[in-house]
């Protein structure tokens, strides 16, 4: 059985003080995403639960929210998927195996993961929404006996955003896994499905409302709409969970940047149940 959550040996850390982590290895996904896999210098595992995410620290550049997109099922190295779109990420582009940079984490509450065991699951992933639900996905089919049926749709914009490809073809030769995909712009060599993600809906048989738990992870436009259809199945709000990327500094409640109403995103999410979503409209839409 894994091993979830930091154990209660771990030596008390600061909360602020990054530990050092090497890159084990760099693998390009896109022209915008990598995938680094991380081993910390102390050789303990980081001790995350699937939907947590780190603070990765550059010394003298700054710092920035990444969720972990590897299973704690799988312990040796952590990875993490990073799309290059400021300065921070940027740099983090220019690491290569070997590197040494400071990870702080986890943080966040995760997936609670006992709650979705012996549960049927469905699983909407849209864009960039795949990586913290990666994590997820993982751990599911590493525990695979622990689950009941398990559905899984995903949608990227074109062919070239669509990301872990080596994932997505294990993903679709499995048995034991509903799996399909879409994308919004095709291009001319693709064989695939085109469409929104909630095309993808027509694929999912009847769901039991009272055994299936969602997760929903992607923008905000595809989760108002992939909410509908998981509504109009009668799946109670409470067994729909969500993980929200606010802007976020500090990440342990102490600056207040990723407050939404009166909830500090980086303590008590990233990961929402639906009914709680509503009291942060302003976070989702
Ligand atoms: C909990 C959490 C988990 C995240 N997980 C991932 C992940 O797995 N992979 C990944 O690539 N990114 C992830 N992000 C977003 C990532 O933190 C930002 O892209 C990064 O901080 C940008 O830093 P920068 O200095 O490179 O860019 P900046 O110069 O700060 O910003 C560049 C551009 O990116 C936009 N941007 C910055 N932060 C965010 C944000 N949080 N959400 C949306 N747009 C933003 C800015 O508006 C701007 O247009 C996550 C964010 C949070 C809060
Ligand atoms: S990021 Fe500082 S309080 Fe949440």
């Amino acid at each position: 059985m894994a091993v979830l959550g930091r154990q209660p040996t771990d030596k008390a850390k600061s909360l602020y003080e990054p530990e050092p982590a090497e890159v084990v290895s760099v693998e390009k996904l896109t022209d915008l995403e990598n995938v680094y896999a991380l081993q910390l210098a102390s050789g303990h595992p980081l001790g995350h639960l699937p939907g947590q995410f780190v603070q990765l620290a550059l010394l003298g550049i700054g710092e920035c929210p990444i969720s972990i997109c590897s299973s704690p099922t799988r312990p040796n190295t952590f990875e993490l998927c990073v799309r290059r779109v400021g300065e921070v990420t940027e740099h983090i582009h220019r690491l290569r195996e070997g590197d040494t940079i400071g990870v702080r984490g986890p943080l966040g509450n995760g997936f609670d993961v006992h709650e979705l065991h012996g549960k049927d699951i469905l699983i909407v992933a849209g864009g960039l929404g795949l990586a913290p639900v990666r994590s997820l996905i993982q751990y599911i089919l590493d525990e695979r006996a622990r689950f009941g049926q398990f559905h899984l749709l995903y949608g990227a914009r074109s062919p070239g955003e669509l990301l872990f490809r080596n994932d997505l073809t294990l993903w679709r030769e499995r048995d034991d896994v509903n799996f399909h995909m879409t994308v919004d712009r095709p291009d001319e060599q693709w064989r695939g499905r085109s469409g929104v993600v909630t095309t993808l809906f027509s694929e999912v048989p009847r769901l039991e409302p009272g055994e299936t738990q969602v997760v929903i992870v992607g923008p905000p436009v595809m989760f108002k709409f992939v909410v509908l259809e998981v509504l109009a199945r009668r799946i109670h709000q409470r067994n729909i969970f969500c993980s929200l990327e606010r802007r976020m500094k500090c990440g342990v409640g102490k600056c207040g940047h990723c407050q939404a109403n009166n909830v500090y995103v980086c303590l008590e999410g990233p990961v929402f149940r639906y009914g709680e979503l509503k009291a942060l409209r302003e976070a989702i839409e």
